[in-house]
């Protein structure tokens, strides 16, 4: 089928009262039209246009893509108007899905069947009885109980308005019918307006069929006007996501905390603590647990693996039964093997902990490989940037680096090395050696501490 989408997007959205473009605002970590493209896309639609206004540049930068034209509404004079100035764009035979870029939720599921409606020669129409459809146009069917019009709420009398079904405003119909409907549209009513809603009447005066889908609950064809809303949609949007991954089997310690901005996979008996907020793409392999206050973005955490409270993880794989946190930063690049462990304010940016390996607190280590089971005690730096360049430290296994030492890159630790306490080192260290680079002790006999004068 040749179906062509158009997103309506080029409202002020001023009640957002903001300098960014209502339609970049996010949900769930992304622009609001940026969801909206996703539901389009699913439909596998010939064209995708959006039309702009308003920050239209800004939109354009922000959304750019292989598969979105870009149409400029210049003044915005209704909803109809702004479908219009798609269609010199679109061939008659084609089907043409108009979706608004501040809904966000809408679901391929939802509009297919509007798309079939057009596609059979009807108008698709979606429908929705929200629990107050006060603002929205009302729904106007006839005796035989078919839709014959659409009145906006401005438009309506008391018993228009006394109707409990409202329009979405998302509707399908076949392109050339809509360029004849669109032509004839007045903007003699109360906005002074060209409103999409009247090609309703002017289908049935063609006799052409109506078929209205009514969507199951509002959260789904909800716009956004105000951040209140946009609030109330996130809270309502992330509950829902909860409850999803629930029913695939994790546990959240309360669902009204977790929060899901991009894709999380999780395997059986994951148990996600308080305050999660997860980003990008996130797997959990089975029975990952993660404490409280946790930030994972675009990470891969394997069976069994432990994150405690407090730790941020970015880029990063975390291997079966490994053990990071409490107050742990991986940064990207960072690789943690099973059994391996990053404890308290400990930072691994691009560094590979084998297996067994332990850096358990307030350590960075950056741009190394670290062996299998080697300890690196508390306080270790890898000093990998000279101010120009990185370098890189690696450690064989079973070393065990002192506390409080200096590993200045390029350096390398032989397997089995030990490394004394405060050490600062600077050439390779043999395997299986100690080597300490330290200023000798002395004491001073008869030294007297400085007193304060009374
Ligand atoms: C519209 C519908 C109404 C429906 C409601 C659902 C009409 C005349 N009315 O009303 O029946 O119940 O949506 O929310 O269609 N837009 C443009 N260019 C314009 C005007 C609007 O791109 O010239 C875009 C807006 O950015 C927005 C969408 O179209 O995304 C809807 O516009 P809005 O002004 O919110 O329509 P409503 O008056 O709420
Ligand atoms: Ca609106």
């Amino acid at each position: 089928m040749n179906l062509a989408v158009a997103i309506l997007a080029a409202g002020q959205g001023s009640r957002m009262r903001s300098r960014l473009p209502k339609v970049l605002h996010a949900l769930a970590g992304r622009p609001l039209l940026g969801h909206v493209l996703e539901a389009a896309r699913a439909l596998q639609p010939t064209g995708i246009y959006v039309v702009h206004g308003h920050g239209g540049e800004e939109v354009r930068a922000r959304l750019a893509a292989p598969d979105v034209r870009w149409v400029e509404q210049r003044e915005q004079l209704g909803t109809g108007h702004a479908v219009a100035q798609v269609l010199p764009e679109l061939a008659d035979e084609q089907i043409v899905l108009v979706l608004y870029g501040d809904v966000p939720l809408v679901t391929p599921q939802l509009l297919q069947p509007l798309v079939t409606a057009a596609a059979g020669g009807a108008v698709g129409l979606l429908t929705v009885r929200p629990d107050d459809p006060a603002g929205y146009g009302r729904i106007i069917r006839d005796a035989g109980g078919n839709v014959a019009a659409i009145v906006e709420e401005k438009d309506a009398d008391t018993a228009q308005k006394a109707i409990t079904e409202a329009n979405t405003g998302l509707l399908a119909a076949p392109a050339g019918a809509l360029r004849r409907w669109l032509a004839q549209l007045g903007n003699d009513n109360a906005q002074g307006e060209y409103y999409l809603t009247d090609i309703i009447a002017a289908a049935r005066a063609e006799d052409v069929r109506v078929e209205a889908c009514l969507a199951p609950d509002m959260l789904q064809v909800l716009g956004i006007n105000d951040r209140a809303q946009l609030a109330q949609l996130e809270r309502a949007y992330q509950l829902r996501e909860a409850q999803r991954l629930m029913q695939a089997g994790l546990t959240l310690a309360d669902p009204a905390r977790f929060d899901l901005r991009g894709t999380l996979e999780v395997g059986l008996d994951c148990y996600i603590d308080i305050n999660a907020v997860i980003e990008g793409r996130v797997r959990l392999g089975e029975g990952v647990r993660i404490g409280p206050n946790c930030q994972l973005r675009d990470a891969v955490l394997e069976d069994g693996a432990v994150v405690h409270a407090n730790s941020v993880i970015e880029g990063a794989v975390v291997g079966a039964q490994a053990v990071i946190g409490p107050f742990a930063r991986l940064r990207p690049g960072a690789q943690i093997g099973p059994r391996a462990k990053a404890g308290n304010f400990v930072e691994i940016k691009a560094a590979v902990l084998e297996e067994g390996a332990k850096v358990n607190h307030l350590s960075y280590v950056g741009d190394a490989h670290i062996g299998r089971n080697a300890n690196i005690g508390a306080g270790t730096i890898t000093c990998n940037y000279d101010g120009a360049n990185k370098h890189r430290t690696v450690i064989g296994d079973n070393a065990f680096i002192g506390s409080g030492t200096n590993l200045v890159a390029p350096v390398a630790i032989g397997a089995g090395a030990t490394v004394g306490a405060g050490s600062t080192i600077t050439r390779d260290a043999p395997a299986a050696q100690l080597s300490l680079s330290r200023a000798k002790q002395h004491s001073v006999p008869g030294w007297q501490r400085p007193q304060k004068a009374k």
